[in-house]
């Protein structure tokens, strides 16, 4: 995983940078954290240096404990000038929230603290996102000052629109989103990924099958691991489609979603993205059966006290996406299976689909699958299985989407 060298400038939005770090350290990634003096009036060291794992630094001369190094990492050999060492450590460096003050002194190659010396000193890819009120966005200074950065190749993650943190006031100026900038960061952090530009295809979330006009039969998926999965092909630069079927999670504008409800639905959309898509991740709960017919209207209390209702099966998805699959396209199905006996199914599902991998888990171990935010799965293929423990779901969408690319076409 690489390593992030956070910049964190004055500004409201400060706090935002904290969840950055969260997500970024939760996908792995190794976090050192730089902080102008001001931004400490917003947010203190300690948060920051509790969820990297390593002191905060702001001033070019300060030394560094960790002389230079991340966390993970051994101690460097010996004491270097922290504002080289860290950024020169670096795989990206992302500036977040960036004031309107340091993007000023960025343009003009001002190198008065330690980040704006860091920002001089670095050759890998720097991330700026600006976050101030809307007056100072648009104003011609911050504007022509944003517009050089562009020019040198910096990459300007736009803010957003909306309320303002001063009272009444609304317009551009809100940061990007945590999960925004680390996409970003994953982007800059693989030019030359294999995924850019592919085409990939998720499917999320859990089907419903109406019995009557209120009434439907479901399943616990969340769509959790679908959306983790759709936002890790995103980070690698793919052109990712999501196929919801009835999630209710907060969603990338850089993601093209489709909602669907019932297994027939799903699959239609399945069978119309698929034509485009270059890998398949079939990863939505899709029920096996449904009610034969549709009870018209809503049945009531007194209708009857006993109701027997026949059950037919759904479209089978993964069967039809296999069979028209086009050269070179590849494709992931998910069996969650219950209990000891489970794996096998699981085998032997790879060799009845025909697909190119089943992602295994045991949805009868705690904690684990269906609605929760960790997963613990096999991935099987015919060349082998790999274990991937316990982890959030994005941990494994990570490792997973590496497996993929690991397949050989
Ligand atoms: C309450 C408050 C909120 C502020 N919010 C922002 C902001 O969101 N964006 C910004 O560019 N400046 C903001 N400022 C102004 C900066 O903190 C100020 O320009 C400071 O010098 C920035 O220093 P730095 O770039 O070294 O971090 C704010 C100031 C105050 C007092």
């Amino acid at each position: 995983m690489a390593k992030l060298l956070l910049g964190v400038s004055g500004g409201i939005a400060a706090f935002k940078a904290l969840e950055f770090v969260r997500l970024a350290t939760e996908r792995g990634h190794a976090v050192r954290v730089i902080q102008t003096h001001s931004s400490k009036r917003f947010v203190g060291t300690a948060s920051f240096a509790a969820l990297t794992g390593a002191p905060v630094l702001s001033g070019e001369f300060e030394r560094d404990p960790l002389r230079g190094s991340f966390p993970g990492e051994p101690l460097g050999e010996h004491d270097p000038a922290s504002h080289l060492a860290l950024v020169g450590a670096a795989d990206v460096f992302v500036i977040a929230p960036a004031s309107a003050n340091t993007i000023a002194k960025l343009a003009n190659g001002l190198a008065d603290n330690l980040l704006t010396n860091a920002a001089l000193a670095a050759r890998c890819p720097l991330i700026v996102a600006p976050a101030m009120n809307h007056r100072m966005f648009e104003h011609p200074a911050t504007q022509a000052n944003i517009a050089l950065l562009r020019e040198r190749g910096v990459t300007i993650i736009e803010p957003g629109t909306g309320r303002l943190a001063t009272p009444g006031e609304h317009g551009i100026g809100r940061l990007a989103e945590p999960a925004e900038l680390l996409a970003a960061c994953e982007v800059a952090l693989a030019p030359n990924s294999s995924w850019r530009g592919r085409g990939v295809l998720v499917t999320a979330g859990g089907t419903r099958e109406p019995i009557d006009a209120v009434r439907h039969i479901a399943n616990r998926s969340s769509g959790r691991m679908g959306f983790a999965i759709a936002e890790a092909a995103l980070g690698r630069g793919a052109e990712v489609v999501v196929i919801a079927a009835n999630v209710s999670l907060q969603r990338d504008p850089r993601i093209r979603y489709i909602d669907v409800e019932s297994t027939e639905q799903l699959a239609t959309a399945c069978a119309a993205e698929a034509e485009t898509a270059d890998v398949l991740v079939m990863c939505a709960a899709v029920a096996d059966l449904r009610p034969a017919a549709e009870l018209n209207g809503k049945l009531s209390r007194g209708a009857t006290d006993r109701l027997t209702l026949e059950l037919e099966a759904t479209p089978d998805i993964l069967a039809g996406l296999a069979a028209a699959r086009r050269n070179g396209q590849k494709l992931v199905g998910f069996a969650a299976e219950h209990g000891a006996q489970g794996i096998e199914r699981a085998r032997e599902k790879l060799q009845g689909k025909q697909v190119d991998m089943i992602v295994y888990n045991d949805i009868s171990s705690e904690g684990i699958g269906f609605d929760s935010p960790d997963n613990e799965v096999t991935l099987i293929t015919a060349k082998g299985e790999q274990h991937l423990p316990r982890a959030p779901k994005s941990t494994i969408a990570m490792q997973l989407i590496e497996a993929i690319e690991a397949l050989q076409p």
